[in-house]
């Protein structure tokens, strides 16, 4: 049985209630961050704590704990449910106020944390070797301004994601004035000519850590990673697209609105740039 997080108690996810008058109940007044934990180690804690701070920041709510006693409670929340290779879910809300009101509550009231673990889906690139990567739809980009902001509002990126499942396909692929964003949750590569090219970081893009890891290897290796806006055109005339999250890793897009991606397979670059992901990920268990 899992157990969760909920306010200082680890305890049954049946026994952990809040209240109807929480802020992110009433007005999606929250953020949250999602870890992957290979082998029951955090990966890339350091930048998920500096995006959790920024996300707390742009809301303008105060991080209950430092660091230090993050990384404390995620590792009691890891240890509860026996490590292995999971995803934890981190939500801070604004807390409870006495009454529903759009402003912030006027006599400070506490934050509500909450935290649970989940198996981690096998990631694509265990299977380096494989042909066919998934398919795509471009959508437009219905969100809001601060999508730098991990918020918990979502109800925009849930109706992209299941518009894109109910037209059989895995993910949405986001437009915004004829430039791509990002996925409806994941960011966007694409590869031209041998090199990779990635929409800059602006307030229309979560700030994907996976994103980041992906430009870190590319310098490591030598491999050009371009940070530019990128047409609808230039997605559809790529040799290759890949989506990249913390749940999905690098996965590649072998389809997009019906049409091949380059050959239509799995190509070489990302079996090359997963490779390296993945031997990073080794450092982690193997340092
Ligand atoms: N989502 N963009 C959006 C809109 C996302 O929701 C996500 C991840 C990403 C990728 O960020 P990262 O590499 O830091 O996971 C980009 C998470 C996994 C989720 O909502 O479950």
């Amino acid at each position: 049985m899992s157990i969760v997080y909920l306010n200082g108690a680890f305890i049954a996810p049946e026994d952990a209630k809040i209240s109807v008058m929480d802020r992110a109940f009433l007005f999606a007044d929250g953020i949250y961050e999602v870890i992957p934990i290979y082998q029951g180690k955090l990966f890339r804690l350091t930048e998920h704590l500096r995006r959790l701070a920024y996300s707390l920041e742009h809301i303008r709510l105060a991080s209950p704990h430092t660091d230090a006693q993050w990384e404390a409670l995620f590792n009691a929340l890891i240890q509860q449910n026996g490590g292995g290779n999971l995803s934890l879910y981190l939500q801070i809300t604004r807390g409870c106020a006495p009454t529903r009101d759009h402003a912030f509550p006027k006599v400070p009231v506490e934050p509500t944390i909450f935290m649970m673990v989940n198996p981690m889906p096998t990631p694509y690139s265990t299977d380096l070797n494989r042909e066919q990567g998934i398919k795509a739809i471009c959508l437009s980009d219905i969100r809001w301004l601060r999508c730098d902001i991990k918020s918990v509002s979502l109800l925009p990126n849930a109706l992209l994601r299941q518009q894109a499942l109910d037209q059989g396909v895995d993910e949405a692929i986001l437009i915004r004035d004829d430039l791509v964003t990002e996925g409806a949750a994941s960011n966007i590569f694409i590869v031209a000519n041998n090199a990779l090219y990635t929409p800059p970081r602006s307030p229309f893009i979560l700030g994907g850590i996976t994103r980041d890891l992906v430009i870190e290897l590319a310098q490591a290796h030598q491999l050009t990673c371009v940070e530019k806006s990128l047409t609808q055109a230039e997605l559809m005339a790529a040799d290759e697209v890949w989506m990249t999250s913390s749940t999905k890793e690098i996965a590649p897009i072998t389809q997009v609105d019906g049409k091949p991606i380059g050959n239509g397979k799995v190509g070489a670059v990302w079996r090359k740039v997963a490779g390296w992901y993945n031997a990073y990920k080794q450092t982690l268990l193997n340092p």
